[in-house]
């Protein structure tokens, strides 16, 4: 019995934190899965799926998500948290004993670029960074920077392949996601739904020209 209002009250504060986290962010659809700083997250227009963000405190932990990006169940951001591994012991001695704040450290700010797919139960490390239109598979674990339009899988993580060739996605990447309303994604919805061949410049650039038009 002891145990239910605590639960009671841990799952009240993150509904309320939910409400909270839609309010601010109605130009996109991520959920908060867990209680966060919103200070040290920002996500850009049209984004969706859980925000399971750990956070330790730190200063330099900040979570920056682009536009268009689509975020699968399960998948987990972790700010920080890296205990000291140059002492004695990783044990976090000065939280334990002696009144510190925070005994761990990050790799820095964590960046998404626009238009990534991360797919379900990946985990995304402190310090990395993933490029503009990169998949990352399930499960994965990112811990570095994946580069553009990279389709990266495992742990150790790895380039599998590239969604397009190096011209046709410098065409893509002319495509300024964070500036298209929900109005211009439906208009434009027949071409960015359109197939892009793997060195398929021509198609890239309609639809780049077609987005830059707001058509
Ligand atoms: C990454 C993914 C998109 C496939 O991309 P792909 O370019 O078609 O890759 P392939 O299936 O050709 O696989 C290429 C290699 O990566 C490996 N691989 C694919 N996905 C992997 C994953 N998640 N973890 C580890 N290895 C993976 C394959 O085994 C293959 O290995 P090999 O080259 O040694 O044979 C897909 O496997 C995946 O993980 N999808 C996520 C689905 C998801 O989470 N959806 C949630 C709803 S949003």
């Amino acid at each position: 019995m002891g145990g239910l209002f605590p639960d009671f009250l841990g799952r009240w504060r993150v509904a309320s934190f939910r409400r909270k986290w839609r309010r601010a962010n109605p130009h996109n659809e991520t959920q908060a899965i867990n209680l966060f700083d919103p200070n040290r997250v920002r996500v850009g227009p049209h984004s969706y799926g859980g925000l399971q963000v750990e956070s330790w405190g730190g200063a330099e932990e900040f979570l920056e998500i682009g536009a268009l990006v689509s975020i699968a169940g399960g998948v987990k951001f972790l700010l920080g948290g890296n205990h000291l591994m140059d002492r004695a012991t990783t044990y976090p001695i000065g939280v334990k004993f002696l009144g510190a704040e925070l005994d761990a450290t990050s790799k820095g700010k964590i960046t998404v670029g626009d238009d990534v797919w991360i797919g379900m139960d990946a985990l995304v490390l402190s310090g990395s960074s993933v490029g503009r239109g990169a998949v990352i598979g399930a499960r994965s674990v990112v811990a570095c920077a994946v580069p553009p339009y990279a389709v990266f899988v495992g742990n150790p993580g790895r380039v599998v392949r590239y969604r397009f060739d190096a011209e046709t996605a410098r065409i893509l990447s002319g495509i300024d996601f964070s500036a298209l309303s929900a109005d211009s994604l439906r208009k434009l919805g027949r071409l960015l739904t359109a197939p892009i061949g793997f060195s398929d410049p021509s198609s890239a650039a309609e639809v780049a020209d077609a987005c830059a038009s707001g058509l």
